[in-house]
């Protein structure tokens, strides 16, 4: 049975794995660099590439060994090929080149977002297109309509931060530090959400699309008020943020068509709250609830893997001078949203 090997270097994880047609990951190996990044409380391009160069190929190596495979046992080697910093993209996509022309195997260059969407089929056999997805990470937060391999119509896009974006900022003001999401969950916990009144940007709002940038300021001037216990800021930043995302989702099923499932994926997928929310909203629609587990959320390379084998599958792969794309939309005939910055 088919196997390929991915690889992911689009930000802050170096990753590896391979991964089975009959979706049986194999082996699977993650480097983080939290430690590199965090006394900087974000993502240091530069270090991020020159940490991927570094590890990359041994890591590789490890991935190959833990599975007992070699090299000229893979069926294609596939790639993560853009959106994001670039330059640990090309470490990736290049080295994958090397890889793809040493063992003669195709090369898939893989849309990261492309991977974090068919991640949930990675898990979940049973999941079939069309599915309503929320992709929600550290750099996008959209709503698409998954209609097959390839086939993604984004309904909404946020037209200012990401919703991780807008986790890890608020913890970086209750100076929680980096990763932020993970932590303000934490807080949050323990704290009361109706204690801080925060609002809700685009709530109700006829287009389906999100904003938190207006949330992520009054976080701010909440805990410039020094009259708050922080946990209380995270419990109602979480609350408000997520009263935003279910409002967003519910108005965009309105709009999806038929779907068969609604579907999280990306890094944010991990927050428990939201798994919750959701699955009540799903509930409430009488459709199937679906979210990878944890470890497929975050960043990964058998997302990676596992695109590129639906690629495969479907009679698709890339030469070998393809370029890496520092912006690459999943759906390219969506149309550009007012006030949308660098996350359309
Ligand atoms: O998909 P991902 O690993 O990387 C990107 O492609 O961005 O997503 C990382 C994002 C970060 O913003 C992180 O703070 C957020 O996902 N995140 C969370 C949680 N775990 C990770 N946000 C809220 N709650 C969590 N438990
Ligand atoms: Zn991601």
């Amino acid at each position: 049975m088919e196997v390929v090997l991915g690889i992911e270097s689009s930000c802050d994880e170096t990753a590896a794995a391979l991964v089975r047609a009959d979706r049986v990951v194999l082996a699977q190996r993650i480097a983080s660099q939290d430690a590199e990044h965090r006394p900087y409380g974000g993502v240091v391009p530069e270090i991020a590439a020159r940490a991927h160069a570094e590890r990359l190929a041994p890591l590789i190596a490890a991935t190959l060994a833990d599975a007992g495979m070699a090299l000229g046992a893979v069926a294609a080697v596939a790639a993560t090929a853009g959106p994001g910093l670039i330059g640990g993209v090309m470490v990736g996509l290049v080295t994958a080149k090397a890889l793809a022309m040493a063992s003669d195997k195709p090369l898939l260059a893989i849309n990261h977002l492309e991977g974090h969407a068919l991640s949930p089929r990675l898990a979940d056999a049973a999941l079939g297109f069309p599915y309503l997805l929320l992709l929600a990470s550290g750099g996008h937060c959209q709503l698409l309509v998954v209609e097959g391999v390839g086939r993604y119509r984004r309904l909404a896009t946020t037209i200012d931060d990401a919703l991780g974006e807008a986790f890890d900022k608020s913890a970086k003001v209750l100076g929680l530090g980096y990763p932020g999401g993970p932590a303000v969950e934490r807080l949050a916990a323990s704290g009361d959400p109706r204690a801080v009144p925060l609002p809700r940007p685009l709530l109700g709002s006829a287009e389906p699309h999100f904003s938190f940038a207006g949330l992520k300021s009054a976080v701010l001037r909440a805990k410039q008020a020094g009259s708050h216990a922080d946990a209380d800021i995270a419990a109602a930043f979480q609350q408000a943020a997520l009263d935003c995302v279910i409002d967003r989702t519910r108005r965009a099923l309105d709009r999806a068509g038929p779907v068969a499932a609604l579907v999280v994926a990306g890094g944010v997928a991990a927050n428990r709250a939201l798994r919750g929310a959701l699955e009540a909203l799903a509930e409430e629609h009488g459709l199937r609830f679906v979210a990878p587990p944890l470890a497929l959320c975050t960043d990964n390379a058998a997302m990676i893997a596992w695109a590129g084998l639906e690629r495969l599958a479907s009679g698709q792969n890339d030469s070998l001078d393809f370029a890496a794309r520092p912006r690459w939309p999943l759906d390219p005939e969506a149309e550009p949203v007012r006030g949308a910055g660098v996350k359309a």
